[in-house]
């Protein structure tokens, strides 16, 4: 079996040779996210298929490419389709995009989902820049032996979603007048919703909202030390809250409905981000 450093680095080199300028920020698009893409100017794309050691995404709602070009002035690389645990791969697997990344001297993330409200105040179509997350129901994508390359054997998560990136994304929604929510995302491991009962105990957790991806993600790039943004969208209220069943339509339609300010407030953090390495 090929070197998990290896095979991320050979990724990683695939994909530098289809690209002219090195992405400053790269983007991961959650579920219903994904027409961010038609604003990226010079677009080229990469399915996943194609890059070695990818894995590729089975679920609906997701395509599998990386799309790259220039967004708000900035030369990016966006992720449509992510990986998800429940989908059956290896948690090394989910993160393998992350690395990859690094790999190719990106240092800065943002993060995007589709994620349940459990805050009572959040509406659904809101936006909510995450301030910290809640992984402790998520399988550890650092397990097994470390790769020092990366970063060390323990990493703080205490800072995991940067300070001055949560303040930037509240100026530019200001700046975009567009309502931003602040809160806690909890991560669980799907494919099935939760009972009322766990989005209860999630909630005495101090869980603002939940989903079903991210928190995997941003474990390993904080892990090399990558400045990271996470922002979700709140697309349903979670089991429980409102006496109504939960579907994957419900999540798809309502991540649509809000894609307009989604897509307003990233472009102004892109346009405002003074990326520094
Ligand atoms: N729970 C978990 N994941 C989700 C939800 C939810 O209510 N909505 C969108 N992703």
């Amino acid at each position: 079996m090929v070197n998990m450093l290896d095979a991320i680095k050979e990724a990683a080199s695939y994909i530098e040779r289809k690209i002219t300028n090195k992405p400053q920020i790269a983007i991961i698009l959650g579920s219903g996210l994904g027409p961010l893409v038609s604003e990226i100017e010079e677009n080229e794309e990469l399915d996943y298929r194609d890059i070695p050691g990818f894995p590729v995404t089975t679920v609906e709602g997701h395509d599998g490419k990386l799309v790259y070009g220039k967004l708000a002035g900035k030369s990016i690389i966006a992720m449509k389709g992510r990986f998800h645990y429940y989908e059956g791969y290896d948690i090394s697997k989910v993160v393998f995009a992350i690395r990859v990344f690094k790999a190719m001297g990106i240092n800065n993330l943002i993060v995007t989902n589709a994620a349940g409200g459990i805050n009572k105040e959040f509406n659904p179509g809101d936006l909510m820049i995450i301030r910290d997350h809640i992984g402790l129901f998520a399988p550890s994508p650092l397990r097994g032996e470390n790769i020092r390359e990366f970063g060390e054997r323990f990493p703080d998560m205490s800072k995991a979603y940067g300070e001055e990136l949560v303040n930037l994304c509240k100026d530019a929604a200001l700046k975009e007048s567009i309502v931003l929510r602040e809160g806690v995302y909890a991560f669980a491991q799907g494919p099935m919703y939760e009972t009322p009962s766990e989005i209860r105990a999630l909630r005495i957790l101090g869980a603002d909202a939940v989903g079903m991806s991210t928190v995997p993600e941003v474990v390993v790039a904080r892990h090399a030390d990558m400045n990271v943004l996470g922002i979700s969208c709140i697309t349903n209220m979670a089991a429980g809250i409102l006496d109504q069943p939960l579907n994957h339509e419900e999540v798809i339609q309502t991540a649509k409905e809000a894609e307009k300010n989604f897509i307003a407030l990233v472009k102004r953090v892109i346009h405002d981000w003074e990326v520094s390495k």
